[in-house]
């Protein structure tokens, strides 16, 4: 069965979409076999403890010193020999010490159109400028913050009526279907990197299951 760890930081609801997604879901023959967080007490350890998924705190205890915990997140997700390790609201910078260790294997989801509006406040910032499509998007994980090559991206339009609110629910709703989606043609080998146009990955979404 293809392997999962999830990294999360806060709510998890992106989290939950995977557990009822994809986890559960008899169709798609992958688990998540470990959620990392970020944050002790985060709303997202509950979400995997009722579904009886193992959980690991590793907290950036050194602000200075992000290889440290980043050799401690190589222990925790190396124990579990993953697939695929998704960053599903992880809001900590990692460096070269995880991503080298992992490569190509660890994807992050923004909820914006990369290349704009990338860090922490991209639906606020969205939003401020005024833009009126904004989106998400699902990456390759690079040490460029938010750099690296997109697999999907889907646009939202910023309605006329829109709060901050209102446009953070249609995104986060977006999120969930694109991440689940993205996750699952993974599962299924259709997801490649093109050494030939290594910015461009290689998608192959018929649309189906
Ligand atoms: C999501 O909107 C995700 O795109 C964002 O954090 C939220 C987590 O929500 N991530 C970033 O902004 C990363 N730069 P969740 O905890 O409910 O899944």
């Amino acid at each position: 069965m293809y392997r999962l760890v999830v990294m999360v930081s806060g709510n998890g609801s992106n989290l939950q979409a995977l557990i009822d997604n994809v986890h559960r879901n008899a169709k798609v023959d992958a688990e998540i076999a470990l959620v990392v967080c970020s944050k002790d007490g985060a709303k997202a350890l509950e979400r995997a403890a009722e579904a009886g998924i193992p959980t690991s705190v590793v907290a950036l205890t050194d602000p200075s010193d992000r290889e440290e915990r980043d050799a401690r997140l190589n222990e925790a997700i190396g124990a579990v020999d993953p697939d695929l390790i998704v960053m599903a609201g992880w809001m900590s910078i990692v460096t070269g010490v995880f991503l080298n260790q992992f490569p190509d294997k660890v994807i992050n989801l923004h909820p914006s159109l990369l290349p704009a509006f990338p860090g922490m406040h991209a639906i606020q910032e969205a939003f401020d400028w005024g833009v009126r499509t904004t989106g998400v998007t699902v990456h390759i994980a690079e040490e460029a913050v938010d750099g690296g090559p997109p697999i999907l991206q889907e646009p939202v339009p910023i309605l006329p009526g829109d709060t901050v609110d209102t446009l953070a629910e249609r995104i986060h709703g977006v999120e969930h279907r694109l991440l689940t989606r993205c996750v699952t043609l993974y599962s299924q080998g259709r997801i490649s990197r093109n050494p030939a146009t290594p910015r461009r990955m290689i998608v192959n979404d018929d649309g189906g299951s």
